[in-house]
């Protein structure tokens, strides 16, 4: 069996991947290893499988050890320690959640379900480094992938509307904790019927403005929204945005450009990051067919068809958190012309969006 690293688990992401593997039974086909930065030597999880003591995460020979790592510790621990690895002589697989990689030639971004191609041309080729991409995107690329792969797509602006968990849970917890100081404000004013809604209304602006957290968001995001995600770059887009046409062509390897742009919100969901997309298409489709070729993208499509009722309830958070769907609404054409869609697609950030396509890496590997 594959002597597998995993570290970094205890962690959101890394729960969450625990989570999956435990559920996948991806255990009992490899030997597990758990590393860690502060807890050497004490008793590593039991998932399913007696994994022995936790080793030293910056112990380069005890990583050197192993096949395959899978990090979901974090873009500074990638940049101190995976050189040192590599320069080891270590020729394992190193897969990675973290950014820190991903635009590297000699690095491919994993989601399987669009670019498998893409995957097994590198594993022939001896690449080892297999990074997750950046949320927003796998979401949109597993949401309408058919359409790219049957190259109908001449560009796309894309419109985020990403959740509090692509923070980071720090993040998840501010925005539970000012919805907590919202509602405390005006909670005698609720229980009264009779109350002034302006009244309320005023005390929350207030509120919002003046005692919402705001420490890892930088600004109030519960009752609210933040039009600005990650660093901001010289051109005038975030370094959220520049990713979208960046990490979309080199998942998808393609050969020429495809523009994707568009602003990047986040907004008070949880873990649920949604897109709003303009698509052109580089030929007028009947609706019916552009339909097919979406749900046929992957088996993890839920199309759901452009009426309200079914799309008030199954195209929004409550129903895809926590689960691999990635829904796939509100297509229809736009005023623009016969060649432009709307669709509007949601998915699990932490799942489809972080740890699933590391585990299917895994899975490659294996199989
Ligand atoms: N950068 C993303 C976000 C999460 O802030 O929502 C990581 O892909």
């Amino acid at each position: 069996m594959k002597r597998v690293g995993l570290v970094g688990w205890r962690g959101m992401v890394g729960s969450v991947l625990m989570q999956r593997m435990q559920e996948e039974k991806d255990f009992d086909v490899i030997d597990p290893v758990f590393f860690t930065t502060s807890q050497a030597g004490q008793a590593a999880p039991n998932f399913g499988k007696d994994a022995g003591t936790l080793q030293d995460a910056n112990d380069i020979a005890q990583l050197a050890a192993m096949d395959v790592i899978i990090s979901c510790q974090g873009g500074d621990y990638t940049t101190e320690v995976f050189p040192k690895l590599r320069a080891s002589g270590w020729e394992g697989y190193w897969i990675d959640a973290a950014s820190t990689l991903r635009m590297e030639d000699n690095a491919v971004i994993v989601l399987d379900p669009v670019n498998d191609d893409v995957i097994q041309g590198a594993l022939a080729r001896g690449v080892k480094n297999y990074i997750g991409g950046n949320c927003t995107n796998s979401i949109m690329l597993m949401g309408m992938g058919g359409l790219f792969k049957a190259g109908l797509v001449d560009w796309v602006s894309s419109m985020t509307y990403q959740a509090a968990s692509g923070g980071g849970a720090n993040h998840m917890r501010e925005l539970l904790k000012g919805m907590g100081v919202v509602y405390n404000a005006v909670a005698d004013e609720l229980a009264t019927p009779a109350s002034a809604i302006l009244e309320i209304d005023k005390k929350v602006a207030h509120t919002i403005s003046n005692d919402v957290p705001t420490e890892f968001f930088g600004a109030p995001l519960a009752g609210g929204l933040i039009p600005w995600i990650d660093k901001q770059l010289d051109n005038g887009q975030t370094k959220e945005e520049w990713k979208g046409q960046a990490e979309v062509n080199k998942i998808l390897g393609s050969d020429a450009t495809i523009p994707v742009d568009g602003l990047c919100v986040r907004i008070g969901a949880m873990r649920c990051h949604s897109l709003a997309l303009t698509i052109k298409l580089k030929k007028d489709l009947p609706l019916a067919e552009i339909e097919a070729i979406i749900k046929s993208g992957n088996d993890w499509v839920k199309w759901v068809p452009n009426d309200r009722e079914i799309t008030v309830k199954e195209l929004i958070p409550a129903q895809i958190t926590g689960k691999l769907d990635i829904g796939v609404g509100r297509v229809r054409k736009l005023n623009m012309g016969p060649e432009y869609i709307s669709a509007f697609v949601i998915g699990d950030q932490l799942l489809w969006g972080a740890a699933e396509p590391l585990r299917r890496m895994l899975r490659i590997l294996l199989a």
